[in-house]
């Protein structure tokens, strides 16, 4: 399997650096998608990276990661907090999973506590901004036994 990532954002990112920049920051999802090459850059790792507002869509890009990429890295919006459907795409095919917040979500509304993704993920990092999409593309790394 190539060095190679799937780095998936859900719905509402594509609002990045507008939306509540009290909670999620400046930055835009271009900034956060620089941030993620770079670091794959660095790191010797192709990185795909998608956007959809669509439930669907995010299963879709999940099943065709499948021997195409070596894991992903999910940011899944709202999606997190109700999608079993994003959760069994994961679960059915059988990659390692780095979730990733911007925002710290148990600091948050109780409903967002709750996380499928979680479920089905390897681990977790929120609250750090932008820069836990690359500890999320990091620790997979780690995690897949790649050397820098
Ligand atoms: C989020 C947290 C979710 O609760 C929220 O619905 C989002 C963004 C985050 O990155 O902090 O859309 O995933």
């Amino acid at each position: 399997m190539s060095r190679s990532l799937l780095v998936l954002n859900g719905p509402n990112l594509n609002l990045l650096g507008t939306r509540q920049p009290q909670v999620y920051g400046s930055a835009t999802l271009r900034d956060v998608e620089a941030m993620c090459r770079a670091k794959g850059t660095s790191l010797g790792i192709d990185i795909d990276f998608r956007q959809s507002n669509h439930e669907g869509v995010l299963v879709d890009w999940i099943h065709e990661a499948r021997g195409r990429h070596a894991g992903l890295v999910i940011n899944a919006g709202a999606y997190t907090h109700t999608s079993v459907a994003l959760m069994d795409a994961i679960t059915s095919v059988e990659l390692p999973v780095a979730e990733v917040h911007l925002s710290n979500i148990h600091k948050r509304e109780e409903f967002r506590h709750r996380s499928f993704i979680s479920k089905v993920a390897v681990g977790m990092i929120c609250g750090f901004g932008p820069i836990g999409y690359c500890l999320g593309i990091e620790a997979l790394a780690d995690h897949l036994g790649w050397r820098a």
